[in-house]
């Protein structure tokens, strides 16, 4: 028996590669803490622009240090020229939405050489999070040919990135729905796109790199990409009679229902829960309350057949189901789902970048290797 041959983690499975303050995720019990607060009551009820507070500062926001973190949050969204100029070339090759948004990023760094950006990470976080919005609406008006427009200074975070895509003021309960959405996917403990943001800063490369990074990991469909199928699967179902017929024939083909299962979660996934009470709330006063109860029947059901298809899988509803009904609700195209995903998530980043450095030791690693030991150098020649 080997004796020193390593334990192989792959993917990581199990491994706590940190300490953190930022969130506690507890799959069994279904609970979900954000710096302290049961995302269920922080969700409905903080401003974005307090959870980004509370975030990078652990603690929240007294009336003063909101209006001024406020101010210097809307002084950074107008994009410079240069941003909007990659932004149009981007747009000329219709490149994926997620893809403008990492170069985009990554345009912040155009400017004078800045050597202290390695230390203070704070000013680039603050330039990071509140231009995001204005690059996905600006990308997105220029993709379907309409002139980007400026940000609103007297208009919230979650209401001016509304207003910027569609040019009109969002009602208060649009808002309240778009910015109860970004509040509960702020931070997910030990995620892809998180760590990613974490090897990079452990490096003491810069953050601009770091969330360039994370934007990378989060597009993938195994992590942020998955919203828009399960939207597709309700309207599909079209009509609650047809959602029984329609998930067995799917679970009979061994097909996979979407925003349903998950890695952490073997009960509901508590952020289904605070994003299905703002859908409902939202969809009770401004939109398509039909579409709201297919949905309910639809995860019903779902859950009642993945238990006898799947029994002892422990499969719920997802985080992903009501997102994609409540940012459909919203008006938001489905292209914009993971985007919109990354302009909440971009907070948890560059929060954990903070806590990186704070307490920094490279992350690094090991690999088993599994290759031959034996080989000698053959001459081009002679192969
Ligand atoms: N529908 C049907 N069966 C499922 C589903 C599902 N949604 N999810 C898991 N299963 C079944 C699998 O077929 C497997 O069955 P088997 O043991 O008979 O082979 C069993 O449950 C375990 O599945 P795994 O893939 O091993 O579970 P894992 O924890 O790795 O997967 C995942 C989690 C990828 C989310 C999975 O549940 C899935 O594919 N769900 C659908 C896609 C989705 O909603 N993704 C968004 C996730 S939320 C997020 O990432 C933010």
């Amino acid at each position: 028996m080997a004796t020193n041959s390593p334990t192989v983690n792959p993917g990581l499975d199990g491994i706590v590669a940190a300490q953190t303050r930022l969130s506690s995720v507890d799959g069994q019990a279904g609970e979900l803490i954000i710096a302290g607060f049961p995302v269920e009551e922080l969700a409905s009820k903080a401003t974005f622009e307090e959870v980004v507070y509370l975030l990078w500062n652990d603690r929240l926001p007294n009336a003063q240090e909101l209006a001024d973190f406020n101010a210097a949050l809307v002084a950074q969204r107008p994009l410079p020229q240069v941003t909007l100029v990659l932004l149009y070339a981007a747009a000329a090759h219709k490149v994926d939405v997620m893809d403008a948004l990492r170069m985009a990023t990554s345009s912040i760094s155009l400017r004078a050489p800045n050597s202290k950006a390695e230390q203070d990470l704070r000013p680039d976080a603050l330039t990071l999070v509140a231009r995001m919005p204005t690059m996905v609406a600006a990308y997105w008006r220029m993709l379907h040919g309409q002139e980007p427009l400026p940000p609103r200074p007297d208009l919230g975070h979650a209401a001016n990135f509304l207003y910027m895509l569609f040019g009109e003021e969002p009602d208060p309960e649009r808002t309240r729905g778009l910015e109860t959405y970004l509040n509960a996917v702020v931070d997910h403990g030990m995620n892809a796109s998180t760590f990613t943001a974490r090897v990079i800063i452990s490096t003491q490369s810069d953050i601009i790199s770091a969330v360039a990074g994370a934007i990378g990991a989060l597009k993938g469909p195994l992590h942020g990409g998955a919203p828009g199928p399960a939207l597709d699967m309700v309207f599909e179902i079209g009509e609650p009679s047809r959602a029984e017929s329609y998930l067995r024939a799917k679970l009979e083909r061994d097909e996979r229902l979407m925003g349903f299962g998950h890695r952490i979660y073997k009960v509901r996934d508590p952020r289904a829960d605070v994003l299905s009470a703002a859908a409902e709330r939202f969809f009770r006063t401004s939109g398509d309350l039909a579409l709201y109860e297919l949905a309910r029947h639809v995860e019903q059901t779902a859950v009642r057949l993945l238990a006898e298809y799947k029994p002892g899988r422990r499969l719920d509803t997802n985080v992903e189901f009501y997102t994609a009904l409540l940012l459909h609700g919203l008006g938001l195209p489905a292209e914009l789902f993971t985007p919109t995903f990354a302009i909440s998530r971009v907070v948890g980043w560059t929060a954990h970048c903070f806590e990186q450095q704070a307490l920094n030791r490279i992350i690094r690693p090991q690999s088993e290797y599994i290759g031959p030991k034996d080989r000698r150098w053959v001459p081009l020649e002679q192969r």
